[in-house]
């Protein structure tokens, strides 16, 4: 089985009908949304993610040239999507169920479209963890830049952060000259494509929890009048 952060079936292998580069270059397509998360909410996600133990098995991926596109080595016990979910904390599917629908309005009045969720998944990020620079949803590198990688309905990318009880696990942005420690019940989001390229410097000292979604469009604007002026990291 192809991985999904998500495994929600609905949108797995969806196509993407989003050009690369679709909203340009600007970082002010790089938005927190600060105190999204109700606190109770925070609470319930660390909790569950402190405790749980099941986690998604997957497989590394390589495309037809032999260029690896999804490396599972590095998630190995560390993320919990929908089925590992519903077996050990149907009632945590339910909370972050919520929490993209109510995000899922953000992102669609800011980037004039509809879209369609992947679905509820946290991941942990145990000292050592960190993630190379990489676009979400097409390589950004070498030859194959610009084509796709696993995940090329990612259109658009979502992390919602949990706690802020760790050391590193800074979020950077290399081409935008951005890099910030993510604040507790915020979200993030921006687009998949390889004008947002991001990293996550390795944790130095204790544990980071995240929920990542993603989020593939289904309808574009003709012409798209953004980005609109938000807070921004
Ligand atoms: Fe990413």
């Amino acid at each position: 089985m192809k991985h999904d952060t998500s495994m929600n079936m609905a949108n797995f292998n969806a196509k993407s009908i989003t050009p690369s580069g679709f909203f340009g270059n600007s970082e002010k397509n790089i938005v927190e949304v600060e105190n999204f998360l109700t606190q109770e909410e925070i609470d319930i996600l660390v909790d569950f993610s402190k405790k749980n133990s099941s986690f998604d098995v997957n497989k590394t991926e390589y495309n037809e040239n032999g260029t690896l596109i999804y490396d599972d080595n590095v998630w190995v016990n560390r993320v919990a999507t929908t089925e590992t979910l519903s077996k050990t904390g149907p009632e945590i599917l339910v909370l972050i169920e919520n929490i993209i629908k109510r995000f899922q309005l953000i992102i669609e009045d800011f980037f004039e479209v509809k879209v369609i969720p992947t679905g509820p998944a946290l991941v942990r990020w145990p000292v050592g963890a960190r993630q190379e620079p990489h676009a979400d949803k097409e390589l950004h590198e070498g030859p194959d830049a610009g084509t796709a990688n696993a995940f090329p309905w990612y259109d658009l990318g979502t992390v919602f952060y949990l706690n802020d009880d760790y050391e590193g696990g800074e979020l950077y942005f290399p081409q935008h000259g951005i890099e910030f420690k993510p604040k507790p019940g915020a979200g993030y989001f921006f687009p998949g494509d390889m004008n947002y390229i991001h990293g996550v410097r390795p944790i130095i000292s204790g544990c980071r929890y995240t929920s990542p979604v993603f989020w593939t469009i289904s309808k574009l604007p003709e012409k798209w009048t953004g980005p609109k002026e938000i807070k921004n990291v």
